[in-house]
C-alpha cells in the first residue's frame, strides 16, 4: 500500500512540474517583457481634434465600401480623450511595457510641409509620462499604417523616394522631443503587409491591386509593392542611421522593425513544395529582414524578379546593413506552401483573389493553401486566413533565429480573433478560446527560448478591441471588449488569466 501511495505521490508531483513547465511568467528568462499592443490609428480617434491632420487612413475609411460595415476611425475607442483610463488598464494588468504608436497627423498634420503640432506632441508626452509614473515601459512604434494624406496627395505617399526624407524628419521629430524616456524604438510597422494590402490587394490605402490581382481601379503594375517596400526600407535605414549618430549615445534606447511573420509549411514532403515554403518565407518576412540585416534583398527574390526588385546603391547597402538592434515580429498565422512553377497551383477555395496558375510576382510562385487532404491547418479566426496553429510561433521564431543568426527579437504581436461575434455579454466576455491561444503560443515560444532563440519580449494584440483596419470592427481581438455605444472597456476573461500570469499565479492549462 504504501509503494503505491508513494508511486502516486511521484506521479503527482512530476505531472505538476510539467503542466507548469509553460505556464507561469518565471519560466521566461530574467528581464523578459510581458505588455499589450495597440496603434494610434485603431484606438485613438479625435480624428481633427487640437490641431490633427487628415490622414490616409481618413480619406480611405471614409470612402463608400472600403471597409466593412463602412467603419472608420473618426472615434475608434477614443484613447485621445481615455488614455489615462487606458493606462490604469495596462497598470491593473500588470504589464511591463506597453507598445503603441505615435499617429504622423498629430504630430505632423501636412508631413514636413507644415508646422510641428504642440497639442500632438503634448498628447504623447502625457501618455508617456503617465506610462513611466506607473513602472511601465513605453514601445514605441513611429510609423503604424497612417501617414499624412498631404504625402498621398502631393506623391503618392510610399510609392515615392520623397517619402524616405519625410519619415526620416518624422522619426527625428519624434526622438527630439520623445527619445530622452524611450529605450525602444521601432520605426516601421509591417511593411510586407502594406506592400501586399496596400499596393498588391488594394484593401489599404490608397487601394491599389497589381497584377495578377487586378481587381481595382488605380495601380496594375507588379512592381508597386516591390517599390512601397524599397522606400520603406530605406526610409528605415535614413531614420535609423539619424538615431544612431545624433541620439543614441544621449538617450540610450534600442532600436528596430517590426515584420510580420507568417509561417509556411510545405504542403507535401515533395522537394518542390519544401523549396516553395522556403520561397514563400524569404518573398515575405525575409523582404524585409535581408535588407536591415544583410543589406540586400533575399537571393531567392532577386532570382525571379530580377531587375524588377530594386537595388541598393554601394552607399545605401552601407545604411541598409546591420541597421536593427532588434527584430519585432508580429506573429499570427501558418499556412500550407504549393509550388507554382513545376505543379499547376490549386487556389484556397476561399481566397478569391487567388489565381491558378501562380501567385508569380509577389510569394515566388508559391500559393498558400490552408488545407491539407481536405483537413485545416488549424482553427479559423475572425480574420481571413489567419488559423490557430501555435507550433507555428516556435517555427517563426526558428527561422528568423537561423536566417538572422540569432539577432535579438521581440514577439511585438500575437493575438485571437474569434471567427464569429459573440453577442450575449456573457460570452463576449467569456473568451477561453483566446486564453488558450496565448498559453499554446506562449509554450511554443517558450521552447524556441529554451532551445536558444533570444527572444527579449511578447505582446498581446491587443489591449482592447479597435478599428481593425479594412474589416472595421467586426474583428475584435482585445482583452477587453469595446462597448462601441458607451465605450466602456469591459474586462474579457483573458485580461484576468493575463493579470494572473503576468503575477506568476497562473496555473497549468
Ligand atoms: C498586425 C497589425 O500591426 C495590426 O495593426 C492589426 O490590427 C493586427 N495585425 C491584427 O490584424
Amino acid at each position: 500500500k504504501l509503494s503505491i501511495v508513494i508511486v502516486l505521490l511521484l506521479l503527482l508531483v512530476s505531472a505538476s512540474i510539467s503542466c507548469n513547465a509553460f505556464s507561469t511568467r518565471s519560466h521566461f528568462p530574467d528581464g523578459f517583457i510581458f505588455g499589450a499592443a495597440t496603434s494610434a490609428y485603431q484606438i485613438e480617434g479625435a480624428y481633427l481634434e487640437d490641431g490633427n491632420g487628415l490622414s490616409n487612413w481618413d480619406v480611405f475609411s471614409g470612402t463608400n465600401g472600403s471597409t466593412t460595415e463602412g467603419g472608420n476611425g473618426y472615434i475608434a475607442d477614443d484613447d485621445y480623450h481615455r488614455f489615462l483610463e487606458d493606462i490604469e488598464i495596462l497598470h491593473s494588468l500588470g504589464v511591463d511595457a506597453y507598445r503603441f504608436s505615435i499617429s504622423w497627423t498629430r504630430v505632423l498634420p501636412k508631413g514636413k510641409f507644415g508646422e510641428v503640432n504642440p497639442l500632438g506632441i503634448l498628447f504623447y508626452q502625457k501618455i508617456i509620462d503617465n506610462l513611466l509614473l506607473r513602472g511601465i515601459k513605453p514601445f514605441v512604434t513611429i510609423h503604424h499604417f497612417d501617414y499624412p494624406q498631404e504625402l498621398e496627395d502631393r506623391y503618392g505617399g510610399w510609392l515615392s523616394p520623397l517619402m524616405q526624407e519625410d519619415f526620416v524628419y518624422f522619426a527625428e521629430t519624434c526622438f527630439r522631443n520623445f527619445g530622452d524616456r524611450i529605450k525602444y524604438w521601432t520605426t516601421i510597422n509591417e511593411p510586407n503587409i502594406v506592400a501586399m494590402m496596400a499596393y498588391e490587394r488594394g484593401l489599404f490605402p490608397p487601394g491599389h491591386c497589381s497584377l495578377p490581382f487586378g481587381n481595382c481601379s488605380a495601380g496594375n503594375s507588379d512592381i508597386e509593392p516591390l517599390v512601397a517596400v524599397h522606400n520603406m526600407m530605406l526610409a528605415h535605414g535614413k531614420a535609423v542611421k539619424l538615431y544612431r549618430e545624433r541620439f543614441k549615445a544621449k538617450q540610450g534606447g534600442i532600436i528596430g522593425i517590426v515584420v510580420n511573420v507568417l509561417m509556411y509549411e510545405p504542403l507535401t514532403d515533395d522537394e518542390i513544395d519544401k523549396a516553395a515554403a522556403e520561397r514563400s518565407l524569404a518573398f515575405d518576412a525575409a523582404w524585409v529582414l535581408d535588407p536591415v540585416v544583410f543589406g540586400e534583398y533575399p537571393p531567392e527574390m532577386r532570382r525571379i524578379h530580377g531587375n524588377q526588385l530594386p537595388n541598393f546603391t554601394t552607399d545605401e547597402k552601407m545604411i541598409m546593413k546591420d541597421s536593427v538592434d532588434f527584430i519585432g515580429i508580429n506573429h499570427y498565422a501558418t499556412l500550407y506552401a504549393k509550388d507554382c512553377i513545376y505543379s499547376s497551383c490549386k487556389c484556397d477555395p476561399l481566397d478569391s483573389s487567388c489565381v491558378p496558375g501562380g501567385d508569380r510576382s509577389i510569394r515566388g510562385f508559391a500559393s498558400s493553401v490552408s488545407e491539407r487532404e481536405g483537413i485545416p491547418i488549424g482553427e479559423p479566426t475572425g480574420i481571413f486566413r489567419f488559423f490557430v496553429v501555435p507550433r507555428g510561433m516556435k517555427e517563426a521564431v526558428d527561422y528568423v533565429k537561423r536566417r538572422y543568426h540569432n539577432k535579438p527579437m521581440f514577439i511585438t504581436e500575437n493575438g485571437y480573433s474569434s471567427p464569429n461575434n459573440p453577442v450575449e455579454i456573457n460570452e463576449i466576455k467569456d473568451d477561453q478560446k483566446r486564453v488558450e491561444y496565448h498559453k499554446a503560443y506562449l509554450s511554443y515560444l517558450l521552447q524556441a527560448i529554451r532551445n536558444g532563440a533570444d527572444v527579449r519580449g511578447y505582446f498581446i494584440w491587443s489591449l482592447m478591441d479597435n478599428f481593425e483596419w479594412n474589416s472595421g470592427y467586426k474583428v475584435k481581438f482585445g482583452l477587453y471588449y469595446v462597448d462601441y455605444r458607451t465605450l466602456a472597456r469591459i474586462p474579457r476573461s483573458s485580461s484576468v488569466w493575463y493579470k494572473d500570469f503576468l503575477s506568476n499565479n497562473a496555473k497549468a492549462k
